[in-house]
């Protein structure tokens, strides 16, 4: 049977007040909070309001199944959190979800430390898993499986945006791809394989062991990689770096990317709809189709 799955990304909220600590101030908090107050801050500011219409938008369409690609935040305070957990109606959405962090939700070491991601996020964290370990995860849609991989890492740098997935976090994934039933195996996680014109990340934007992740996903018979952290929507049938399909979902929050996908998926066959929003009608309307075979090439 077909499922209808719903792809959103990097919707990167803020609130107010937040508590900052002296900690902050020495810490890569402080330049993050500067790009955003003087950078793309002001792109975002219809965020909430989109938020809203978005998880409208997905109910309405009859969507099985959400999924979260990671950045809810701008700076990955504990406030920040709440509130886009708050907005995307976690506790009380009635469709099923997956959620992973993105590199802006572990914007410092404590933010990742905290906890806070995985506990405003928790009903979107429901599933299979290795022993007690947050990541990763497996949820069941159907005949297919979401996995929810956690490549996010906090970082010490102010240039550091990248991520990694530990080599305990790894050997869990392998356990967990194993143990699974044939199906289609999605594997999300918020950093891409590689880029909208083929190039690979930067090493100080991307997953910094992307390769290893990339042959114990193969390995484990994954069909399709979802991620965001680049805010411009793209897709590859055959990337570079993986053999299997990839679809970055791009930002649903900033001016004039703002969008989602919703992917059909049937057997191997994904057909994919990308719904941008319009400021002028506050809804979101159906822009680009495109179609993927979810086939692994060994
Ligand atoms: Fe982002
Ligand atoms: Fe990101």
């Amino acid at each position: 049977m077909a499922i209808r799955l719903a792809h959103f990304s990097d919707i990167h909220v803020t609130t107010a007040p937040l508590h900052w600590t002296w900690g902050d101030w020495f810490s890569k908090r402080l330049t993050s909070w500067l790009n955003h107050a003087i950078g793309r801050g002001p792109q975002f500011a219809l965020a909430d309001e989109i938020v809203r219409c978005l998880m409208d938008d997905l109910v309405q369409r009859g969507i099985d199944h959400v999924v979260f690609s990671g950045d809810a935040t701008a700076l990955g305070f504990e406030e920040e959190v709440r509130h886009a957990a708050g907005l995307l109606r976690v506790d009380t959405l009635p469709i099923p979800g997956l959620a992973v962090p993105g590199n802006h939700d572990y914007c410092t070491w404590a933010a990742a430390e905290s906890g806070a991601f995985e506990r405003h996020f928790a009903p979107w964290q429901q599933g299979r898993r290795i022993g007690d370990f947050a990541y990763p995860f497996a949820q069941a849609i159907g005949d297919a499986w979401l996995i929810g991989v956690n490549g996010a890492t906090g970082n010490r740098w102010s240039w550091d945006a990248g991520g990694a997935v530990a080599p305990d976090q790894l050997d869990r994934l392998r356990q967990l791809l194993d143990s699974l039933p044939a199906g289609i195996k999605i594997l999300v996680v918020h950093f891409p394989v590689c880029l909208a014109g083929g190039g690979f990340e930067w090493y100080c934007r991307g997953l910094r062991n992307l390769d290893e992740i990339v042959a114990i996903a193969q390995a484990g018979g994954v069909n399709l990689w979802l991620h965001g952290h680049r805010h411009t929507p793209y897709y590859h049938q055959s990337p570079n770096g993986a053999p299997f399909p990839v679809i970055c979902a791009g930002t649903a929050t900033q001016r004039d990317l703002w969008s989602y996908g919703e992917y059909v998926i049937d057997g191997a066959r994904l057909l994919a709809t990308r719904r941008q929003y319009d400021p002028e009608t506050k809804a979101f309307h159906n822009v680009e189709s495109f179609e993927l075979i979810l086939a692994t090439i060994n």
